[in-house]
């Protein structure tokens, strides 16, 4: 079983690699593009560039798209109650139904939102995406309630720790948040990969943390996201950005995946073990999926010796949806409708990393609870995968297409659109953090 997990994982890896190779040339030249022509945005932050390796394998992973297809509709917002135990209740077994009522922030009405992300800002003109909502089949899934919340943070601190993703999630939480009182930014670095808030009548501190692979990593990237060289990965040192402070945050929410597919050296005890895609070099491969289970070992070793008091959330990693090409190649994401269950299969990508994060979380939450502390799954993967139409697409840039209606524009299919989709991951970790 083990075995055949890994042959498995280790026979797809090698097929990918070619591809990966390639995408990695052409991301380079993808990026000058991109960001010559970036422009409007506040906060400047460029790790957008994870979003190649997102997709080096199998583009027939993704079925063609019946043309006929729209979702039936149904009644709008009549909730059954269901039954009343939404402790045992299966958050992540349901499915998206539409919504009528209108998205909690607006791009007029929350001022974090990133640009590459600000979708009505942007100017994409469908709004269908914000009026569905995610629905267990079991229970009612109660909307993220930011005034009830608040009050139940009083005086404590939370922390996003992770990657681009992180922060697109983190930005929903402050949105949802600052409906009732807007933060107050009390430090960023230069590259506003780390930030703080206050919400001054709380006395709740937020913060994010970037944290790619949650390890040390050394990252030789420029500005543009163009290599230089290899990322050099040390599979058994933490980061220090974030274990640092470990011990002054009360909520704790990991996420990590994508960044593990990119081409990287792997330390452990500060000297060569293996590689992942470093063609031309004498390492062994060890496979990116040896270096993620790894470092979520050692995070969840690390999380069990300090024994904290804060609450811990490992998020699941995160599909994208890129369809007749990848970032590099072309690939866009032109739907407005949710996906029907099945339409999208988990790219080979995705199910490695989940073939490691879940019983890697499994174990975890297991010990945790022995040891009477809380860590807990939130796992975003399956709802996600069927919101082809979350993303930004084109309008990761203003109005990209106001001078000319052709113009070929890089798309995102991987981050999501505030206000989007992914508000309704706060939902489930307002479940997580009032019932359990
Ligand atoms: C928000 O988006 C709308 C278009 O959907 C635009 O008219 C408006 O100016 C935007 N607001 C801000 C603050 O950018
Ligand atoms: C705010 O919360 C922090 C803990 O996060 C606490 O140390 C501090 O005393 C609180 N401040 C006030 C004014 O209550
Ligand atoms: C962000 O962009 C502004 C203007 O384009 C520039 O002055 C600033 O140095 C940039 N900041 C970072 C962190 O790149
Ligand atoms: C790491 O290196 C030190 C000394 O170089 C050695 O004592 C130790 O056993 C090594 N640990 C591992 C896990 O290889
Ligand atoms: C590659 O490494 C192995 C063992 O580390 C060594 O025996 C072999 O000669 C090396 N090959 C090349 C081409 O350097
Ligand atoms: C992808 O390609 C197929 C066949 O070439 C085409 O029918 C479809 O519209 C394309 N989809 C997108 C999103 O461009």
């Amino acid at each position: 079983m083990k075995q055949n997990l890994w042959s498995s994982a280790y026979y797809k890896q090698n097929h990918f690699v070619f591809k990966l190779g390639i995408s990695i040339l052409l991301v380079g030249f993808g990026f000058r593009l991109l960001f010559s022509q970036s422009s409007d945005a506040i906060p400047n932050v460029t790790d957008d560039n994870i979003i190649d390796i997102s997709t080096p394998v199998l583009e027939n992973d993704v079925k063609p798209i019946p043309l006929d297809f729209v979702e039936s509709p149904k009644e709008l917002n009549q909730f059954q109650p269901k039954d009343d135990e939404s402790e045992k209740c299966d958050i992540y077994d349901g499915e998206w139904i539409p919504n009528s009522g209108s998205p909690a922030y607006t791009n007029n009405t929350c001022r974090w939102i990133e640009s590459h992300q600000n979708c009505m800002g942007n100017g994409r003109p469908d709004t269908g995406y914000v009026y569905w909502k995610w629905s267990p089949k079991a229970c009612e899934l109660p909307r993220f309630d930011a005034r009830k919340f608040l009050e139940m943070m009083r005086d404590k601190s939370w922390a996003f720790v992770g990657d681009s993703i992180t922060r697109n999630h983190l930005q929903s939480f402050l949105c949802l948040l600052s409906q009732v009182e807007d933060a107050v930014e009390l430090f960023h670095d230069k590259d506003y990969k780390n930030r703080k808030w206050h919400f001054p009548s709380y006395n709740l501190t937020v913060s994010v943390m970037w944290s790619p692979f949650l390890a040390k990593a050394d990252i030789f990237e420029d500005i543009n996201g163009v290599s230089s060289s290899e990322i050099q990965l040390h599979l058994d040192v933490l980061d220090k950005t974030w274990t640092e402070q470990f011990d002054t945050w009360d909520y704790i929410l990991f996420s990590s995946g994508k960044w593990f597919i990119k081409t990287a050296i792997y330390y452990e005890n500060n000297s060569i073990l293996g590689c992942h895609g470093c063609e031309g070099k004498n390492y062994t491969d060890l496979g990116f999926n040896f270096a993620y289970q790894k470092i979520l070992k050692n995070l969840f070793e690390f999380i069990m010796n300090s024994n904290p008091k804060s609450m811990i959330i490992y998020r699941t990693s995160t599909p994208d949806h890129f369809e007749n090409g990848t970032w590099s190649t072309g690939g866009s994401c032109d739907r407005m409708v949710p996906a029907k269950e099945g339409e999208f299969e988990l790219a080979d990508v995705n199910r490695i990393l989940r073939e490691i994060e879940l019983p890697e979380i499994s174990k975890a939450e297991e010990r945790a609870s022995e040891k009477g502390m809380k860590l807990k799954l939130l796992d975003v993967t399956s709802l996600s995968l069927l919101r082809p139409d979350g993303h930004p697409g084109p309008y990761r840039h203003f109005y990209p297409f106001a001078e000319d209606k052709n113009a070929k524009v890089q798309y995102d299919c991987l981050h999501w659109c505030l206000p989007g989709p992914i508000d309704s991951w706060n939902d489930l970790l307002m479940d997580l953090v009032v019932n359990g």
